[in-house]
């Protein structure tokens, strides 16, 4: 969508299903290169990113298919591997790539993907990581060419529990001749979730969800997978948060509430009334909610930082001081003086936020600039007075599928337009 127009003051109620979860399904579509066969992948959310990582496929020569919510990818005659650089440029994730490639290919090249709207986001880990076992970067006008004989046994510690360099070094380590074991790892559960998806391929890995990761190298894969991607917590998330700021009565569905435990404490803590069923959640607040004196984003199991601007969001419309301090991305501020311009009083100091909550919001027109902020500026929209116009859909659409139907669905008044 081009933008999204909300027309504030409805409380939300109903149910609403989440999608697939996207950074599950990035890395997992990256994965399906690896075993030179079929992938049938279920609960594909149908996002901007994920036809980015099928056009890559397609690109590098897979047959892709899709119809709904499945996605069939054929791997067999790929015959190319170096990674579109435009394709690259619209999807930072790509770097996964490069580690199902060299895996099967010995050799593969992508862009460096550069900088992005939430600040630098290096790649040295990656690539220390890959020269660690065996794999020799060269760096050629902004190009990193990898090519490896044999990937070589190693213990990796991480100096950060990185997601995308514990995805990427998994992949590269597929068919080591022997083991590595990553130390300090990611715990996500999209971790989990692309490990069960490739030891469902074949691949022999333990300690997904621990600190520690371990690969023991196989010479082949099975040649059809078929596999059920997790649901989105971040989804889930957004619509709790969506509930509370209406002050609205809202069962989130098909979910796994385990993985959402950090943002059910704060939840919990700034007074919401929180039922939690097997693969649901209910959420209505008690009374009038109460800010919070501190919330900082770590990696999982802490509060995420793909949640830092929806739970901004909600603070700013509770009477009272809270504090968040983001400790992930340098750049995650860029929703503050959107939610500012519709009436937030919200003040930055570094990468601190001091959050002074009130509940008189009025409708303008913002501009998402980035996925997590343009779902805080909806948030804000949908209790503002008047309408607010979130320009920079195609933000919002890289991560959340049919947002606009499932909102109306439970009430909201919004609209999405193309341009
Ligand atoms: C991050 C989030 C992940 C989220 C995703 C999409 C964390 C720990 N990671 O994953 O939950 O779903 O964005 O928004 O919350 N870093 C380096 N060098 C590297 C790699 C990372 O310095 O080679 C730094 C980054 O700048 C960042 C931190 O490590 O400050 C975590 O990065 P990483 O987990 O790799 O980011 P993503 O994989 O994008």
């Amino acid at each position: 969508m081009g933008k999204y127009i909300i027309k504030g003051g409805n409380k939300l109620s109903g149910e609403v299903f989440v999608s697939g979860a996207k950074n599950a399904v990035l890395p997992i579509l990256a994965s399906t290169v690896l075993n030179g066969g079929i992938c049938i992948l279920k609960n594909v959310p149908m996002l901007l990113d994920t036809f980015v990582a099928i056009d890559i496929l397609k690109d590098l020569g897979c047959e892709v298919s899709y119809r709904e919510n499945t996605v069939v990818v054929n791997s067999k005659n790929m015959n190319k591997t170096d990674v579109k650089e435009d394709l690259v440029k619209k999807m930072r994730s790509s770097i996964i790539f490069l580690g199902a490639i060299i895996s099967r290919f010995k050799q593969a090249s992508i862009s460096y993907p550069g900088g992005c709207n939430l600040g630098k986001r290096p790649i040295d880990f990656h690539l220390d990581a890959f020269e660690k076992i065996g794999i020799k970067i060269e760096d050629d006008k902004n190009i990193i060419k990898a090519t490896v004989d044999s990937i070589k046994e190693n213990i990796i510690v991480l100096p950060f529990a990185s997601v995308g360099a514990t995805q990427n070094i998994i992949l590269a380590s597929i068919f080591v001749k022997g083991k590595i074991v990553i130390k300090n790892c990611a715990k996500e559960p999209e971790i989990i979730d692309m490990v069960r998806f490739l030891r469902k391929m074949g691949a022999k890995i333990y300690g997904e969800g621990t600190h520690i990761i371990t690969i023991e190298g196989v010479e082949k894969l099975n040649d059809i997978v078929e596999y059920t991607i997790m649901p989105d917590r971040i989804e889930a998330g957004t619509f709790l948060c969506m509930s509370a700021i209406t002050n609205g009565d809202v069962t989130v569905k098909g979910i796994i509430p385990q993985y959402l435990t950090a943002l059910l404490d704060i939840l919990n803590q700034i007074g919401c009334n929180i039922q939690i069923y097997k693969d649901s959640i209910k959420i209505k607040n008690k009374d009038v909610l109460k800010p919070i004196d501190f919330l900082e984003t770590k990696p999982y199991p802490y509060f995420p930082t793909d949640l830092q601007p929806q739970i901004m969001a909600l603070l700013a419309t509770i009477c009272g001081t809270s504090i968040i301090k983001e400790n992930i991305f340098e750049a995650r501020n860029k929703h503050i003086s959107e939610l500012n311009k519709l009436g937030c009083n919200i003040i930055e100091d570094s990468a601190t936020f001091i959050i002074n909550g009130k509940n008189n919001l009025y409708g303008k027109n913002v501009f998402a600039k980035d996925l997590r902020g343009g779902a805080s500026l909806i948030m804000a929209g949908l209790v503002a007075q008047g309408e607010t116009i979130v320009q920079g859909g195609c933000y919002i659409d890289r991560g959340y599928e049919n947002i606009d139907k499932k909102l109306s669905l439970l009430g909201a008044n919004i609209k999405g337009l193309k341009d």
